[in-house]
């Protein structure tokens, strides 16, 4: 292919998905409700009244899932263990079979030599530790330690790479301010104890996984879009940095240089103790960058913290889901993030959005040319960061299947391997063989 960019050999290519969002068995083999199952049972609240009660059925699909893992040539996989199916009261009593499914997956992955990424918190805390405050409860920090000891003993032995957790700013903005996402609460209180303990969580975590797997390598995923006020009015250029703040750099700034951005600092301040910041920024290996497109931040005083999201300029090309469409960004993302924090970037999501069905053309193709162009863009753009500078040593594509986007449900798809959520037939979308041609030839 003459526009494959040149990457090394040792250039790390995968896929990320996440246990909520492709598992389903939502009831199965003693698995417990998590408050994402809590929030889908909310009148309203998510697209089309969808849940992941059965998603994918990944949970029941797993070794056919793997195997069209190994056809894409693909060398790792980014997946999320479910809290609630391991330990269904969030702490205590594992349950086995959860736990059993784990190693299924990791051992069928090895066996086709794609390297096992586990993140321990893709969004799903337990609801029965919801029931007790959550992440508002300074013990959440606690509890967290203590699930990723269970799965360090349990998989250390064969998964070398870990995540303490996906995203933080962004399930805690959902979730604790603007009340979109479980477990929907909009208070400024509940929001900042939830960053702090997740920064806490995220330091014992870190402390937990070195001391039980020694040959670890650990990293945290943060999802950074760049944040842009979205007119020159002084009043939004404000906001647009509270929400910069929020969005980019309330948890990479604490966990990586031991300090909270100023305007947080300030009002986090009470539910700071002495140590915290030690606590938290426990020596990592790499940084898990998620990207997407810039935001464009604006005030908006119908939300707690008086930002929020405004319109890209008319003029900027957008994606099919109204998302900006601007590689140059990421480009621009990977060689700042390289510059403040110096540590090996892996991108741990980047990908493309539909809200149509890709349905299959008369030879049963899925011809899904505007994410395999998106594709291709934002790779060239990484290359680029990369020719200049930028510390990026891989790159998972969001997302292995069509999946339960959140909010979304199931009428926005993001895979690159359709999904038929009646048949659960599975096809690989042009864009699927587009991505494994290149990982042939990378
Ligand atoms: C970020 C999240 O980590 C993932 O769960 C989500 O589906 C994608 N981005 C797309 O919105």
């Amino acid at each position: 292919m003459a526009d494959r960019p040149a990457f090394p050999k040792d250039f790390l290519w995968g896929a990320s998905t996440s246990a909520y969002q492709i598992e389903g068995g939502a009831g199965a083999d003693g698995r417990a409700p998590g408050i994402w199952d809590s929030f889908c049972r909310l009148k309203g609240r998510v697209d089309n009244g969808d849940s992941g009660d059965v998603a994918c059925d990944h949970y029941h699909r797993m070794p056919e899932d793997v195997d069209l893992m190994a056809t894409l040539g693909l060398q790792a996989y980014r997946f999320s263990v479910s809290w609630p199916r391991v330990l269904p009261r969030g702490r205590g009593a594992p349950n086995g079979k959860g736990l059993d499914f784990y190693d299924r997956l990791i051992d069928r992955l090895l066996e086709k030599g794609i390297e096992p990424w586990l993140c321990l918190y893709h969004w799903d805390l337990p609801q029965a530790l919801q029931d007790l405050g959550g992440w508002t409860v300074r013990d959440s920090a606690g509890w967290y330690a203590d699930y990723a000891a269970l799965c360090a003993r349990r998989y250390g032995d064969r998964v070398k790479r870990w995540a303490t957790f996906n995203e933080f700013s962004v399930f805690t903005l959902f979730g604790w301010a603007f009340g979109w996402g479980a477990p929907s609460i909009a208070d400024r209180a509940a929001h900042l104890k939830a960053i702090h303990h997740v920064n806490l969580a995220h330091g014992a975590g870190v402390d937990t996984l070195r001391a039980l797997v020694p040959d670890a390598s650990i990293g945290a995923v943060h999802s950074v879009q760049p944040m842009r006020p979205a007119t020159g009015r002084p009043e939004d250029v404000e906001a647009a940095a509270l929400f910069d703040e929020h969005w980019n750099r309330a948890f990479p700034e604490p966990q990586l240089l031991a300090h909270y951005p100023p305007r947080i600092a300030q009002a986090i301040e009470p539910y700071v103790q002495p140590g915290d910041m030690a606590r938290i920024a426990r020596p990592v290996d790499w940084f898990g960058l998620n990207h997407y497109a810039p935001v464009y931040g604006q005030k908006d005083d119908s939300l707690i913290w008086g930002f929020g999201f405004g319109a890209p300029p008319p003029e900027m090309e957008r994606t099919a889901i109204d998302w900006p469409f601007d590689p140059g960004c990421f480009r621009d993302t990977l060689l700042d993030l390289t510059r403040r924090y110096r540590l090996p970037i892996y991108v741990t999501e980047n990908g493309y959005g539909t809200k149509a069905d890709e349905t299959p053309d008369a030879e049963g193709r899925v011809m899904d040319g505007d994410r395999l162009a998106y594709l291709q863009a934002y790779i060239a753009a990484m290359a680029e960061a990369k020719a200049q500078g930028a510390d990026v040593r891989g790159y998972f594509v969001w997302s292995l299947l069509d999946n339960f986007e959140w909010g979304g449900g199931y009428g926005t798809r993001f895979g690159i391997v359709r999904v038929d959520f009646t048949t659960q037939a599975r096809i690989p979308k042009e864009s699927a063989r587009w991505y494994a041609e290149l990982i042939r030839g990378a």
